[in-house]
């Protein structure tokens, strides 16, 4: 199986539209849209266009060269601006046969230089336990828990809070 990070092209459009409608949301913002069409995947890739190695990295995760997943790492502004808050999802057919864990491994490094971080972010819902997995693989330590941060579907739940430090940075 050959996982690869490339960035993202127009023809793109309808993968990532039936990425995104499909993706399981139990750990998502609300925000991302429902239904999700070409005309939002269109809106998506115009944002990373503008910002692609600016204030982010976005990257298309392939398997065999089918795109299965995205990957981003958004740059924060102001005196956060060494710190990128790191986000991904994969299609749910190639859950748990190590493809993030191994899609974070190849992005950190990229991340870091493309955007001169000292450090980057991942925030999960405490029950998220397959996303804490792949953010522990890749290095990140828990570095705090904000309690009841989040409300999905009613529900109150934690937002674990992950760092990773950019070993070739020195600030
Ligand atoms: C989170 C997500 C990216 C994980 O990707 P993945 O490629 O399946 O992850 P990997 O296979 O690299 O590793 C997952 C680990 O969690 C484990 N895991 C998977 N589901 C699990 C579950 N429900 N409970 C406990 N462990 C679980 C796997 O066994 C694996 O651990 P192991 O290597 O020790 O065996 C994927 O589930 C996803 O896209 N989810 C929806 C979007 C999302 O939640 N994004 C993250 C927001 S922070």
């Amino acid at each position: 199986m050959a996982i690869q990070l490339r960035p993202w092209k127009a023809e793109d459009r309808a993968a990532i539209a039936a990425l995104c409608d499909a993706v399981d949301r139990r750990f998502l913002s609300d925000r991302l849209p429902q239904p999700y069409t070409e005309a939002d995947a269109d809106s998506w890739l115009c944002y990373v266009r503008q910002h692609d190695e600016k204030e982010g990295l976005f990257r298309a995760i392939l398997v065999d060269g089918e795109v299965v997943g995205m990957i981003s790492a958004e740059q924060k502004q102001d005196v956060y601006r060494k710190d990128a808050e790191l986000g991904y999802s994969l299609a749910t057919n190639r859950w748990s046969q190590g493809v993030m864990t191994e899609a974070v491994r190849q992005f950190c490094p990229l991340a870091f230089a493309a955007l001169g971080l000292v450090r980057m972010t991942g925030m999960v819902y405490e029950e998220n336990i397959a996303s804490r997995k792949v953010l522990e693989k890749n290095g990140f330590v828990l570095e705090g828990t904000l309690r009841k941060a989040v409300i999905k579907a009613g529900r109150g739940q934690n937002l674990c809070i992950y760092g990773k430090l950019n070993p070739e940075a020195e600030g």
